[in-house]
């Protein structure tokens, strides 16, 4: 068991409950709203942001940010923010470490971005962050003329700050977006011409957003050419709702609404929406309505109803565009008829925790057969029991566990949810709006 100075519960206990209905509206987008701040940040007058997802990872990219210079203050009731950028050449060095929490978007864009500014600075992390690969991002940037070193490949990140970067054609060695976007926003301020290619495709919404601002930028599938040096303009950018917040309300309705659930103002697009295509190829009964365009982005309503799901072999193709849904995807597969196979997904290695390790021990404490492979698992629909799982410190897995306790035999006892914070805060309140039975528990 886990003491916990304060003693208050970061478990939840989910209870299996017959009907989900309801109509729910998803909040901002963590991507989006990360790149809304550090987009801000360097753009030739202000910008305001609406629908900024107020989460732990959030949060810490915009203290990042204003210690070094960059105001952020809420400038309407409803919660948007001016973000007001210091200027070229006028970001602070700061002193101190750079604590970017749990936060891979944020720690890789903003050594990108700081690396492109030239700026000395030192960017770390909680106990996971500092596990995870950033000389992925060091790589590429040190390419075009950056001073960046690693702690053997992972944070601390120590940048001491160059006058100057030249750009760079580079093929990304893994499909990664925070790889790309980071190498985008270094270049912003380089004069030549910067290439990115990538070997699948991953979210582009840093190009559709650099675009949007100004930028000379061309993208498809397979690569980004940036024009620089940018010098951006400034204005309005929405953010619209987590497509991957919304994922877990997509399979609680798959499982258990036969009156259908509305998920509202969900972003659709679509090098995020994998998790759809694979859901309908099980079966999944799944609507999308109401197709509109908020600024750069897609977004829609989609409407859930009650499906029999069976299992198939995940397309490779579909991989990245899921990426970050595979936890509930797990769920699912475990829920549906048949085996479900998964491969070509070695990268949900190296998130929040090793998602493969970390599902494949919570499927397995609650009861349901499951073939860990290195880049992938099998798993083996069929009953849910129930009992007690570790989230791994993972927001995605303690959500994922927590929608598996709707269909499961027995209650099932997340233990960790505090990371929940960082993506999603309100989640607990929402899933209980549509009628799911999680309470906050104490660890066990
Ligand atoms: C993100 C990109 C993805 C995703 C992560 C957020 C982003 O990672 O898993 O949660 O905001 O760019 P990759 O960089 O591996 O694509």
């Amino acid at each position: 068991m886990v003491v916990r100075a304060s003693g208050s519960a970061r478990a939840w206990l989910s209870r299996p409950v017959q009907d989900l209905s309801g109509s729910i509206e998803i909040p901002g987008d963590k991507s989006i709203s990360h790149r809304a701040l550090l987009l801000g940040a360097v753009t030739r007058r202000p910008v305001t942001v609406t629908g900024f997802l107020d989460s732990a990872d959030c949060r810490a990219t915009r203290r990042a940010l204003e210690r070094l210079g960059v105001r952020i203050e809420a400038c309407a009731a409803d919660g948007a923010l001016l973000v007001s950028g210091p200027g070229a050449g006028e970001f602070r060095s700061p002193v101190e470490p750079l604590d970017l929490g749990n936060s891979g978007t944020g720690i890789r864009l903003l050594t990108g971005l700081l690396a492109g500014q030239g700026v000395a600075a030192t960017l770390t992390g909680d106990a996971s962050l500092r596990a995870r690969p950033m000389e992925r991002v060091a790589g590429p940037l040190r390419e075009m003329g950056a001073l960046i070193a690693t702690d053997d490949g992972c944070p601390p990140v120590v940048l001491t700050g160059t006058a100057s970067l030249r750009p760079i054609d580079y093929v990304l060695p893994v499909a990664s977006a925070q790889v790309k976007s980071a190498i985008l926003l270094a270049a912003l301020g380089v004069a030549g011409t910067t290439v990115v290619r990538q070997p699948a495709v991953t979210r582009d919404h840093t190009e559709r957003m650099l675009e949007a601002l100004g930028a000379r930028i061309r993208f498809d599938d397979a690569h980004v050419v940036l024009d620089g040096p940018c010098e951006l303009d400034g204005g309005a950018i929405h953010v619209p709702g987590d497509f991957s917040s919304a994922a877990f309300f997509v399979v609680a309705g798959l499982l258990r609404s036969e009156q259908g659930l509305l998920i509202r103002n969900v972003g659709v697009n679509p090098t995020r929406t994998g998790l759809l295509e694979i859901l309908r190829a099980m079966g999944g009964k799944i609507e999308i309505r109401e197709r509109r365009q908020s600024g750069a982005e897609p977004v829609a309503d989609l409407f859930v109803r009650q499906s029999t799901l069976r299992g198939i072999d995940v397309p490779a193709e579909l991989v990245p565009l899921a990426i970050d849904e595979f936890p509930v995807l797990f769920v699912a597969a475990a829920a549906a008829c048949g085996v479900t196979r998964v491969r070509g997904a070695a990268e949900l290695r190296v998130k929040e925790s090793d998602r493969i390790g970390a599902m494949a021990r919570a499927l397995g404490a609650v009861g349901v057969v499951v073939n860990e492979v290195t880049d992938g698992m099998d798993i083996v629909g069929g009953a849910i029991h129930g009992g007690p799982v570790d989230s791994a410190g993972d927001h995605r897995i303690a959500m994922a566990m927590a929608i598996a306790g709707v269909v499961a035999r027995q209650p099932i006892h997340v233990n960790d949810t505090t990371n929940v914070g960082t993506s999603f805060p309100g989640f607990r309140g929402l899933v209980c709006a549509i009628g799911c039975d999680l309470a906050e528990a104490e660890e066990r």
